[in-house]
């Protein structure tokens, strides 16, 4: 990853002038404005305002100050007249606004990434119950997501129930997706989830061979073996080496 750049921040003015306990206060706000990706219909408005009334203001759209009330109409005209301050304000449409628009959406509103999927038995079928499987998609970002359900890779609408797009706290998400079916031999059923991280669908296949439960005890089963297998064999070459050497003398 590039060295984060730093936001470029314009100087912002917030001149108090406290004459009583409530206050009269100067400010200036200046607001970027903007809605193509491209950046290419970037205003830069600069305000000025005293108690909340803005009384001049830079529009970059007209290139100018204009005033709103009898000393913002002498102040822009005044203003109006400083051609380097109308230089630097049209400058700052790319220099402040497009520099900091750049930045804003490369980093929140381009950011993508994939959720990682994970598909499980909640309850395996008997009798006259229906299995039930359940897709997680974990860690991803931004929250807009589908999950659906593909029988043989058509999908299946009925006893499909989701939770929402869960937030982690740290930007990223997760979904829980629960399926009640029957299951049926030969059949193919997998989870496909659809987000902004990847063009094509992510597709993940049940695998009805084992449920999970059961993968668990197998896998601590042959563990345990394979460890008990490594055990015997120690114990065996060091019975070997000592015995070899030692002279058996009868009785
Ligand atoms: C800036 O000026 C343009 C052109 O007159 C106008 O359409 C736009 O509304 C102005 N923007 C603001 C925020 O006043
Ligand atoms: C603007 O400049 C012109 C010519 O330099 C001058 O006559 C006029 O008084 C100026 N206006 C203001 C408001 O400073």
């Amino acid at each position: 990853m590039a060295v984060p750049k730093l936001l470029y921040f314009d100087f912002i003015l917030m001149v108090s002038a406290f004459l009583r306990a409530d206050g009269y206060y100067y400010s200036r706000w200046s607001q970027c404005i903007y809605s193509s990706r491209d950046l290419s219909d970037m205003v830069y408005i600069d305000s000025h305002a005293f108690n909340k009334a803005v009384f001049s203001e830079y529009n970059s759209t007209l290139g100018k100050y204009v005033g709103y009330t009898e000393y913002g109409v002498r102040n822009a005209e005044f203003w109006n007249n400083n051609t380097n301050l109308l230089q630097q304000e049209k400058a700052d449409v790319d220099r402040f606004c497009k520099h900091n628009a750049e930045l804003y959406l490369s980093s929140i509103h381009d950011k993508t990434v994939k959720p990682k999927i994970r598909l499980s038995s909640v309850k395996q079928a008997g009798g006259k119950h229906p299995a039930v499987l359940m897709c997680s998609a974990y860690e991803f970002y931004p929250e807009k997501i589908k999950v659906s359900w593909l029988r043989d890779g058509k999908e299946m609408t009925t006893d499909v129930t989701s939770t929402e797009e869960l937030a982690d706290g740290d930007w990223y998400y997760q979904i829980h997706s629960h399926l009640e079916y029957t299951p049926q031999t030969g059949e193919k059923i997998s989870c496909m989830v659809e987000h902004a991280s990847s063009t094509q669908p992510i597709i993940t296949d049940w695998d009805p061979s084992f449920p999970e439960p059961e993968r668990n005890k197998i896998a601590i089963g042959a563990s345990g073996l394979v460890l008990g297998i490594i055990i015997a064999a120690a114990g065996l070459i060091y019975y070997k080496k000592k015995s070899t050497g030692r002279i058996l003398v009868p009785h």
